[in-house]
């Protein structure tokens, strides 16, 4: 361990997950793989309409098999590692309700929920499971027995988990970095103003600039399976340098 001052938040979203074939959420002219996000992702959605909302989920959690983490995802990972090795506070904050960051080897913190995690819509407990799929079976609740356990996903109206880990990372951090996300979904869309704040130097990677990207960020325009690996190599020589 080196006692270091430096800390490193990298904050990851539909993007990162593309190249692995997991639709973002802005790319399919409004909708979300069909579906306006209104329609299965708020809390008046799934008191409407239960069985719509359960389906999409379904199928959401059922496509996690078919895919797998891609070079971004294991490059991150390895940073993770690396930078524990030398004693250097690493979080790493995802906006994406799939497991593949888990799955190459990170430790993510979900802050929209996550796909492999029921709730029980009445007592709350938490059950972690991909073993039921069915699209049309709602799942009970092994708990308490109510009916009907909903996806652990923070949607629109609904307060994103770990936000007070979050923002003590993001004001002591020294490098932040921003990776596939569009940078219009609040809170999320604010992290790379509070990190400039704390006085970090700031990363983006993305297709194209983001809504919150500003002249200081250094901007690394291209698909993350391509920038993510190098960039991830320049931070860590960055980082283990200043320690
Ligand atoms: P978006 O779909 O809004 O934005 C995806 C971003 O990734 C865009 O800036 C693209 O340019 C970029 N992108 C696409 N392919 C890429 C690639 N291969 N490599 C690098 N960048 C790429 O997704 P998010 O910003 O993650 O919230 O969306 C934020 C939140 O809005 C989601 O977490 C979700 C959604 O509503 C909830 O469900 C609560």
């Amino acid at each position: 361990m080196t006692g270091s001052r430096s800390a490193l938040v990298v904050l990851t979203g539909a993007g990162v997950s593309a190249d692995s074939g997991v639709a973002t959420f802005r790319g399919g002219g409004g909708l979300w793989e069909g579906h306006h996000v209104e329609d299965v992702a708020t809390p008046l959605a799934w008191a409407r309409d239960p069985k719509l909302v359960w389906r999409f989920y379904q199928l959401r959690r059922r496509a996690l098999g078919n895919v797998e983490p891609n070079a971004a995802h294991r490059a991150l990972a390895e940073l993770e590692r690396e930078l524990s090795l030398g004693g250097i506070p690493f979080t790493l904050v995802t906006q994406n309700v799939d497991d593949l960051h888990e799955r190459a080897g990170s430790s993510p913190l979900h802050m929209h929920g996550e796909l492999v995690q029921l709730r029980c819509e009445r007592c709350g407990a938490i059950v972690r499971e991909l073993e039921h799929l069915a699209p049309d079976a709602f799942l009970p609740c092994a708990s308490c027995g109510h009916a009907r356990v909903r996806p652990d996903i923070v949607w629109f109206g609904e307060m994103p988990y770990f936000m007070d880990r979050i923002e003590r990372a993001l004001c002591t951090c020294t490098h932040f970095v921003s990776i596939g996300t569009s940078g219009v979904v609040y809170p999320a869309a604010g992290f790379l103003s509070l990190a400039r704040q704390a006085g970090a130097r700031t990363y983006v990677n993305s297709l194209e600039a983001p809504d919150n990207l500003e002249p200081r960020d250094t901007f690394r325009a291209g698909r993350a399976i391509d920038v993510v690996p190098a960039l991830s190599a320049e931070l860590l020589g960055e980082l283990l340098g200043e320690s």
